[in-house]
């Protein structure tokens, strides 16, 4: 049996976002967001299901801590909900909802879990949806007023911090293909809104800079490599543009102020998008951020685009491999080769591994706990992939589970489970799923065994 020793100091973590796991939609003077306007909209997520209740962290979040504890978490990566703090998205700040995450955090430290905070995770004050939302610039000085105020109240304790989550599904998922809040299908709109949230982050950091804090910032973006589906130029031809649209149309912006030639090209033909301001791309290439976040979960195997099809590619399903419940091809070597590439194509940057999991439905229970081996299995192979990517010296300092906890999934509402830790909706009772336990161990030893 091999072991798979990890390094000294690795952060071990667990993700969830607020409107994933909060509840109490309507206290203490939050406003509403996007998701709210969304999920209250009929046909928009399955079954009806809204985030009015979801796992009622807002009120249970000590009982929350204390598995965490039991878990050994040393870290854990929750969002704040800008509603909660601008119910308007701006104007007054709300006392109600700064004390919710005043005393989370306290709790937290308590318990000597280290707090990593994403400042969006898709959560839009409603209001400023109502002004044209990302497809605008008007909600970019709002979230940076945002920031401000949440710097400046938990700056102190706080020392990682995460503007954005996945600007890609947030721009793409809302605005082009409608599945998402605020549910649009404008691919102009879409390619205008990720340039809007890039800005967004970019003055973000600035500020941050600014503000002398101490702690670290950075930015999450889901990464998803492409491989060619043949030896084909064509599909080598289509992976590469596809690479360019899913990956470096984020990455480059981020870390060198450009967006990727061959993708900027076919928008500007078929989009007229993005409007970039004088003054934007300078704003990012200057914006250096001190970790990458990446959210891994799977690959996208490229064809070229079916003839007479006005996509630029098409995704492939291989047929002799293994799947999620999200439909999700396994590919855990995907995760090792994406970071080897980041190491040398974004001159090896520090980072953080902010979400990877799958959703599978609850295994049988055997000896009193859950059996959920598909998802255990799923985690230590990724786990494995990343233990060897350190080895190639890629600077990763810690790992994220999604999720903490069974949650709302978005347009697939309370079906898809994610969790290492169950949520009975019906009673709000926790149970460790085997996974769980299994990450114990893991944190515990530092190591995996093979
Ligand atoms: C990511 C999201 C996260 C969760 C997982 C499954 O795209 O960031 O909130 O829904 O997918």
């Amino acid at each position: 049996m091999s072991s798979f020793i990890f390094p000294k100091n690795f952060l071990w973590g667990a993700a969830t976002a607020a409107y994933q796991i909060e509840g109490a939609a309507k206290e203490d003077g939050k406003g509403e967001s996007i998701w709210d306007h969304f999920s209250h909209t009929p046909g928009k997520v399955y079954q009806g299901d809204t985030g009015d209740i979801a796992c009622d962290h807002y009120h249970r979040y000590q009982e929350d801590i204390d598995i965490m504890t039991e878990l050994g978490l040393k870290a854990y990566r929750f969002s704040i909900a800008w509603p909660r703090i601008f119910p308007e998205g701006k104007g007054r700040a709300n006392q109600g909802g700064i004390d919710f995450y005043d005393r989370l955090i306290d709790k937290l430290l308590e318990a000597g879990i280290t707090p990593a905070v994403t400042l969006y995770h898709w959560d839009l004050p409603q209001s400023l949806q109502e002004q044209g939302g990302w497809a605008k610039r008007i909600p970019i000085d709002p979230f940076v007023d945002y920031a401000e105020q949440v710097f400046k109240i938990f700056g102190d304790r706080v020392q990682q911090w995460i503007t954005l989550n996945e600007p890609q599904v947030a721009a793409f998922c809302g605005y082009a293909y409608g599945n998402h809040a605020p549910g649009l299908q404008d691919q102009a709109a879409a390619v205008q809104a990720a340039h809007h949230l890039l800005v967004a982050h970019a003055k973000t950091v600035r500020l941050f800079r600014q503000m002398n804090l101490k702690g670290q910032i950075g930015i999450t973006l889901n990464l998803t490599p492409t491989y060619p589906a043949s030896t084909s130029r064509e599909d080598q031809k289509a992976a590469i543009l596809a690479d360019s649209e899913k990956n470096r149309w984020f990455l480059d912006p981020v870390f060198k102020g450009t967006y990727p030639e061959d993708m900027a090209e076919l928008y500007r033909q078929k989009l007229q998008a993005p409007r970039i301001e004088d003054g934007d791309l300078e704003l990012l290439k200057r914006a250096n951020i001190d970790f990458l976040g990446i959210n891994y979960y799977s690959r996208a195997v490229i064809g070229q685009a079916a003839p007479g099809s006005s996509d630029f590619y098409q995704q492939v399903r291989p047929d002799h491999s293994a799947y999620t419940d999200m439909d999700w091809e396994i590919y855990p070597d995907g995760i090792y080769d994406l970071l080897v590439r980041i190491k040398h194509d974004y001159d090896d940057p520090h980072i953080l591994i902010t979400e990877n999991g799958a959703a599978f439905q609850d295994g049988i229970i055997q000896n009193g706990i859950i059996a959920d081996d598909d998802r255990l299995d799923y985690l230590k192979q990724h786990l494995i992939a990343i233990h060897k990517a350190i080895g190639a010296g890629v600077r990763l300092d810690g790992y994220f589970v999604w999720s903490f906890m069974d949650n709302f999934e978005w347009a697939y509402g309370y079906t898809e489970k994610f969790g290492i830790v169950q949520v009975d909706y019906r009673t709000q009772s926790r149970s460790i799923k085997k996974s769980g336990y299994w990450y114990r161990d893991v944190i515990q030893n530092n190591c995996i065994q093979g």
